[in-house]
């Protein structure tokens, strides 16, 4: 039987008990230690060894993987282990800023500790499935010796040495998410007591229906099918046509002018104007 590399899971919230659960099923001794001591009690069934202390956790495993509520609460954990952190591999897993990110480097590196950041594309009960994704940056070495363990996750995509790369384009892609949020519960505020149903079947089947034929044709440049000046005319109405609701607009009118502007360029729905008219706004 192949031998699985020890792994000690810092932080066992939703995600963190997701990522321990997956390790230990795959075969991984799992060391894990939390803040709360008692989210350990079901992973410890499954064979987790739980430690009192952070300095416990981190004796004895080379890949320690964090997945805390923030960089700054990670670093006060971290703290404590320090003297005792060389040589290994943090494999950091909190949502931050690329800024926050390059810090954490820096301060690893001067542990001796090897960084990767992770910026988990995934809700929990994604992960281990073949749907989830994690983007990877900072140490190739680091990345490239445990990768094995790491794609037992998700599917792995390493973008590079900047370790403020992976954050960067984490919340890259959970803007666009939030974005697209933002626009369903509008809509859903739009029809009211249907709201439900509406978004069952009719919202997410067409959202789905449309991403496939409207994505390629944003990032190719064209337009041909829905020119823009007819979006923005439309846009205008939904303001219209909500305000008739009695609802706020905040989630529509912010894209307004951006459309006028770029409408007003004459270069249809194109990548490269339209974040430009982003920078502007
Ligand atoms: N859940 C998701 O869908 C998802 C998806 C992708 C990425 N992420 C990222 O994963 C990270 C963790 O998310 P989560 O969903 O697991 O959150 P969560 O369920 O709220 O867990 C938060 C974790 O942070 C710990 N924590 C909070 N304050 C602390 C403190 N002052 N000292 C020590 N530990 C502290 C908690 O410990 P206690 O148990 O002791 O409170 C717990 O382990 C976040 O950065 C999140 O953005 C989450």
């Amino acid at each position: 039987m192949t031998t699985r590399i020890p792994v000690t899971i810092i932080g066992l919230g939703s995600m963190g008990s997701a990522l321990a659960q997956t390790l230990l099923r795959a075969g991984h001794p799992t060391t894990v230690w939390n803040r709360t001591a008692s989210k350990a009690d079901d992973l410890v069934t499954q064979g987790a060894v739980r430690a009192e202390t952070v300095r416990d956790a981190v004796a004895g495993t080379d890949l320690l993987i964090a997945v805390v509520v923030q960089y700054e609460t990670l670093r006060g954990i971290l703290d404590s282990a320090e003297g005792t952190l060389a040589g290994k591999t943090l494999v950091n897993f909190t949502n931050g800023t690329p800024e926050q990110a390059r810090e954490l480097a820096a301060w690893a590196e001067r542990q001796g500790l090897e960084y990767v950041d992770g910026g988990i594309m995934a809700v929990p009960a994604m992960i281990g499935g073949p749907e989830a994704f994690i983007l990877y940056s900072g140490s190739q070495a680091a990345f490239d010796r445990y990768q094995p363990t790491l794609a037992r996750l998700g599917a792995t995509r390493y973008l590079g040495t900047d370790p403020g790369r992976a954050p960067l384009y984490d919340l890259a892609l959970l803007s666009g998410l939030y974005g697209l949020a933002g626009g369903a519960g509008h809509a859903a505020a739009m029809v009211g007591a249907d709201a439900a149903e509406f978004t069952e079947t009719l919202f997410v089947p067409w959202i789905k229906a449309l991403v496939g034929i409207l994505a390629p044709e944003v990032t190719a440049g064209s337009s041909e099918g829905s020119p823009l000046d007819m979006q923005a005319v439309v846009i205008d109405n939904i303001v219209q046509a909500s305000r008739g609701q009695g609802l706020g607009t905040g989630t529509l009118t912010h894209l307004l002018p951006i459309m006028q502007l770029i409408v007003g360029t004459g270069v249809g729905a194109q990548l490269k104007p339209l974040i430009e008219q982003i920078k502007e706004a």
